[in-house]
């Protein structure tokens, strides 16, 4: 069982009136950890869709589906800008000389305009075409992993197949050799413990580590260019504001593309697919359906990506200003919990159940606004792949009753360990 403190509560500033002040430790909630989602089906009846936690250094919470709809879609009022380019430059003038620069994870921390910029080579990396085109490679993958648990009848999911396909997946794409996987799932596994209590100092030290990671592969392959995204991306060019072609892609520049995808894309996919199969092994009829028909898989995948939306992207306030009622000061720390957004009652009727034949399949898992997930596209075909093979290859498989459940929450909200088990 997971038992982390609460973090300290901070001062509730003046503009935070009674109505919208609410005790929420989004790391650390007990309930949270147990069944986070059934936590936030609750939390619909408890809070108001807006509200302010004084826990993790106090911040707003946006839990209805509305609410999130319309802020991420506002970039102006809700900035990705968390870390302003003054506070990273007073953070490299402390570092000894000869460090290493600080990557900056573009896209995702900057706003419109300069957001379409960066945004427009990864839009053409991860095109839906490009991504279709490694289905196969990703099917062998998962069906290799699945393959070598098959015989024990019993095994934890996360770190024997949940975690090392998208690891894998992401080596594929960047045209890695596999012996680096070592040290890549090393450095998820680091991390993920670094990110799970919550401390933000240690993001930084994070991805210079990756940067380093990447560094002498990006090099290589700026000489030596092949069909793989680090080869496109260097081919790009940067627009300028004006949309007119710009400059060539720089080193600085790789490196920020290279550390954003391995946050966006490694324990995302690790964590929906441990949401997913926690699904199905409570549930045998579903696998009988999904096994006796797998093309009602993709639709099922999409359900599921609602029932158990799990990422909660961060903000900062842009400017003074009222939303939805609510009055927020420029510089108020704000989280996107789209995870609760997807089980607001008011947009879905009976949002605890799964029915993948509902009226509004729409969610937002992958977000909205400028900075939906570019990865969307990949993701969705290493779930549909996973569970294909999976259910193709494996017999009825259930929880083991041995190792009850525990989660994590934070930013990536997802099951520590998944022990499955089924007959050989
Ligand atoms: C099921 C898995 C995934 C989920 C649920 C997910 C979810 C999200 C969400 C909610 C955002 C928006 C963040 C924000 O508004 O600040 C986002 C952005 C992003 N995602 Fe994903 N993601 C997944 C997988 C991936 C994969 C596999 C990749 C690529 C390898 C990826 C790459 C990105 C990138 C580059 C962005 C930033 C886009 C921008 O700022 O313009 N994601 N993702």
């Amino acid at each position: 069982m997971n038992d982390i403190a609460l973090s300290e509560a901070v001062a509730r500033p003046a503009h935070v009136t009674d109505a919208v002040f609410f005790d929420f430790d989004m790391f650390s909630d007990p309930a949270l950890l147990q069944d986070p989602h059934a936590r936030l089906l609750n939390l619909h009846k408890e809070a108001p869709p807006i509200f302010w936690t004084p826990r993790n250094s106090g911040h707003w919470m946006l839990i209805g589906h509305k609410a999130n709809f319309e802020a991420s879609r506002d970039p102006e009022m809700f900035s990705n800008n968390l870390l302003s380019e003054d506070v990273i430059a007073a953070y490299e003038a402390m570092m000894p000389p000869g460090s290493p620069r600080f990557p900056r994870a573009r896209p995702i921390t900057v706003d419109p305009p300069l957001h379409g910029i960066y945004r427009g080579p990864l839009q053409k990396a991860f095109s839906p075409k490009s991504m279709a085109a490694l289905q196969g490679k990703i099917r062998i993958l998962a069906a290799e992993l699945i393959d070598a648990i098959k015989p024990l009848g019993k095994a934890n999911f996360m770190p024997t197949v949940a975690e090392p396909l998208p690891v894998q997946v992401f080596l594929e794409i960047f045209g890695l050799p596999l012996e680096r996987q070592k040290v890549y799932r090393a450095l998820v596994k680091e991390y993920l413990e670094n990110m799970a209590g919550g401390d933000q100092l240690k993001g930084p030290t994070m991805m210079l580590k990756v940067a380093a990671a990447m560094r002498d592969t990006l090099l290589e392959r700026k000489e030596n260019r092949r069909d793989d995204v680090i080869s496109l991306l260097w081919n790009s060019k940067l627009e300028d504001e004006e949309g007119k072609e710009g400059r060539d892609t720089n080193l600085d520049d790789l490196e920020d593309y290279s550390v954003l995808l391995f946050i966006a894309g490694l324990d995302t996919v690790m964590n929906g697919i441990g949401l997913g199969v926690v699904h199905l092994a409570k549930n045998p009829e579903l696998q009988r359906q999904l096994r006796a028909n797998p093309k009602l898989i993709p639709e099922a995948t999409e359900e599921m990506l609602r029932r158990y939306t799990f990422t909660v992207p961060p903000r900062v306030v842009g400017k003074d200003g009222v939303f939805q009622g609510v009055e927020m000061k420029k510089g108020d720390k704000l989280m996107l919990c789209l995870p609760a957004a997807d089980l607001d009652g008011k947009e879905y009727p009976n949002p605890e159940t799964y029915d993948a034949k509902r009226d509004n399949n729409v969610h937002i898992a992958f977000g909205v606004g400028p900075h939906r997930c570019l990865g969307s596209h990949l993701a969705r075909i290493e779930l549909n792949i996973l569970y294909e093979e999976l259910l193709g290859r494996l017999p009825e498989f259930h929880l083991d009753p041995e190792y009850p459940l525990h989660y994590h929450g934070g930013a990536v909200i997802g099951p520590d360990a998944v022990h499955l088990k089924w007959a050989v």
